[in-house]
């Protein structure tokens, strides 16, 4: 059959042309999108006189019962149609006859396909931002649980100074904070309609564009008709978002995976969120963990694609775009499944505290709360930091800890030593003195939780 486009050509191709032009298998899940989009025109073109009213009504009815039909399963999408845009209109003039014909006045696919794209995304965002909320309340509520159990936190994997197991949780919060920033932002610039860009010049028709942008809840409209068309800068931008989003969670999955080992043994992943070997009977795997790690190779493989089809076109609109879609929709389906095995995983781990504190007391992580005695006994702080080194070397050749370096060996080392130092390095001393806003003490905990909590709680 000759395509709705023949006119020009005969509109007859090669069946593998066909195929290879077609962008049906990704488009096809914008149906409601270009559905919402086309009765919006439809409605438009009534209101403005340019067509008839009654055409518009028809255009409407039959759009509406082809978004029932394919709701329900009565309409199958035809897979070899060359796109979702042309398939829904074929329908269309199907069912009602020539008034179907007439919806595609005053429009291009080049900017129903951009229109379609942004209300596809803007309705990606806010299922994002949704499950993103989950997992910063669900970290929260971990990090309150846990906010006294005292840990080691490290630099270069290196035990370095006490924390908490709260407190560590906390920092990842904050990061989907900013992420909530950035996709909130993302969404807003996108907000902006393309539709009445027509093919790339606009059109001669009297076009109504802000009423037709006002129907479709955008803030507005996109004011020059070839940007309209050929920018795809708001797919970049939100999985340029998405990517660092799943850094995010790719770190934290890192942790999960070491913490869960049997060297760290800091937290105990719930059963159902690890898998077992099929060699090794003793194994508990963090496979959801590695798999958000492992995911976040494709999306970002998905913005380079993005970035890289974008950057040697010139302006308007060119075929290579139709490949934007199948990236940032794998990106969005990435993002979304990350965050909820993220949310399920995280809410039903639980830490071992014991092993933490253990852990703390024997990586010397206190050494820097023995300098600051020495410096509030009136030592300056490079003079008490050798000494504490120095001290540290003793107690790893005679097998000590600080907390057992008797006092006399101290005294050694300097006359400002009393019994008293063996109370200010004790390590839940260390994290409840680190009372600095944003620290790990007990106030800023809860500061935190109630700042994250503010954000997302509704
Ligand atoms: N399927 C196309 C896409 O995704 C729709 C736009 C086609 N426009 C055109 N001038 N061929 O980009």
């Amino acid at each position: 059959m000759p395509k709705m486009w023949a006119g020009r050509t005969e509109g007859i191709t090669e069946k593998i042309a066909d195929v290879f032009n077609s962008s049906i298998h990704v488009d096809r899940r914008m149906y409601r999108q270009d559905i919402e989009g086309s009765a919006a025109h439809a409605a438009m073109l009534g209101e403005a006189g340019i067509i008839d009213a009654a055409s518009a009504e028809k255009i409407i009815e039959g759009l509406r019962s082809i978004r029932a039909d394919l709701d329900s399963g009565a309409l199958t999408v035809d897979p070899n149609a060359e796109d979702i845009h042309m398939f829904v209109e074929q329908i269309l003039t199907d069912r009602i006859g020539d008034a179907g014909k007439k919806l595609h006045t005053a429009r291009s696919r080049n900017d129903q396909v951009a229109l379609d794209a942004r209300l596809c995304l803007r309705q990606e965002c806010d299922a994002i931002l949704e499950k993103l909320r989950m997992l910063a309340l669900t970290i929260t509520d971990k990090a309150e649980m846990y906010k006294d159990a005292v840990m080691p936190g490290y630099t270069h994997l290196q035990r370095a100074q006490p924390v908490t197991f709260g407190h560590h949780l906390l920092a990842y919060a904050m990061m989907l904070d900013r992420d909530k920033g950035r996709i909130e932002d993302c969404r807003r610039r996108m907000n902006l309609s393309p539709i009445g860009a027509c093919a790339l010049a606009g059109t001669t028709y009297p076009v109504l564009r802000e009423m037709e942008a006002e129907k479709l809840g955008f803030d507005g409209i996109c004011l020059n008709s070839m940007d309209a068309v050929s920018d795809r800068d708001f797919c970049v931008e939100l999985a340029s978002c998405i990517s660092i989003l799943m850094m995010h969670l790719s770190r934290f999955s890192e942790e999960l995976v070491l913490w869960s080992s049997w060297e760290f043994r800091f937290i105990e992943l719930a059963d159902s969120y690890t898998t077992g070997s099929s060699i090794m009977p003793q194994k508990k795997n963090p496979d959801m963990a590695e798999l958000v790690r492992g995911k976040t190779g494709r999306v970002y493989g998905n913005l380079m694609q993005l970035l890289t089809m974008l950057k040697g076109l010139p302006l308007a609109y060119n075929k290579d775009m139709q490949e934007d879609k199948e990236s940032i929709f794998d990106s969005c389906d990435t993002v979304k499944a990350c965050l909820d095995i993220m949310a399920g995983m995280v809410g039903s781990m639980t830490a071992c505290t014991e092993n933490m504190k253990r852990a703390a007391q024997a990586g010397f992580i206190n050494a820097t709360d023995l300098a600051d005695y020495l410096v509030r006994k009136g030592m300056p702080f490079r003079s008490a930091y050798k000494i504490c080194g120095e001290i540290v070397n003793t107690c790893m050749r005679g097998g000590w800890v600080l907390e057992t370096l008797p006092l006399e060996k101290y005294k050694e080392f300097s006359e400002l030593f009393t019994e008293d130092l063996y109370a200010s390095i004790d390590i839940e001393t260390c994290v409840k003195k680190r009372t600095s806003t944003g620290g790990p003490g007990e106030e800023s905990i809860q500061e935190q939780i109630a700042y994250i909590r503010s954000l997302f709680c509704v």
